[in-house]
């Protein structure tokens, strides 16, 4: 039996050749969250991580970064704001639009969602090409956030994502590299 968590939990995502098409191997985390020892191995990784770090807030992306976000701010006694894709958040809002592999898309942050100088997790899924926390990472900054790191359970480095967060000056972390 796995007892390592990170194993586990990179055991336990499931690789889906060809989709959403084809060339592209799906990284599916449903099973590590559908596992209960599984998924408090992952949370609980994160949690012995940020512990004892100075952070205010975590910041998670829609959709799969407020399945984590949202549950490891409670975790951390921390409240939990979302970046979403656009046309979703009611209140005034700033936007960054980013490239996928196909066209644009864009996230929204409400204006009011943390002060300056305040110290963000910022969570997702997975890091491809890294345009998305690159974007989120911008919205928090542009309302005076100090982004403390860029969290992930899964980073693609041969997309080069990571790196490009990390040469904007953001620090990275993820659970597990494909
Ligand atoms: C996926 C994933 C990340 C993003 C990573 O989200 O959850 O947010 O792609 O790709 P990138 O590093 O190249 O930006 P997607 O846009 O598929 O939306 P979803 O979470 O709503 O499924
Ligand atoms: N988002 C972008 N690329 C992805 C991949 N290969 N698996 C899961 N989510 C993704």
């Amino acid at each position: 039996t796995i007892t390592d968590p990170r194993k586990r939990v990179l055991n336990t995502i499931r690789n889906i050749p060809d989709w959403p098409e084809p060339g592209v191997t799906f990284r599916d985390i449903t099973p590590v969250l559908q596992d209960p020892v599984c998924f408090r191995s992952l949370i609980d990784i994160f949690v012995y991580r940020y512990m004892r770090t100075r952070v205010d807030l975590v910041a998670g992306v829609d959709a799969r970064g407020f399945i984590v976000g949202s549950v490891l701010a409670y975790e951390l006694n921390l409240g939990f704001v979302p970046v979403r894709k656009k046309g979703k958040l009611p209140f005034d809002t700033l936007i960054e639009d980013y490239e996928l592999e196909y066209g644009m898309s864009s996230v929204e942050i409400h204006t009011d969602a943390l002060r300056p100088g305040q110290r963000v997790l910022l969570v997702d899924d997975l890091i491809a090409t890294g345009g998305t926390m690159l974007a989120a990472s911008r919205l928090l900054q542009r309302l005076g956030a100090n982004v403390v790191e860029a969290v992930a359970i899964v980073d693609l480095p041969d997309l080069g994502g990571s790196k490009a967060l990390e040469k904007e000056g953001l620090n990275v972390f993820s659970v597990c590299q494909f």
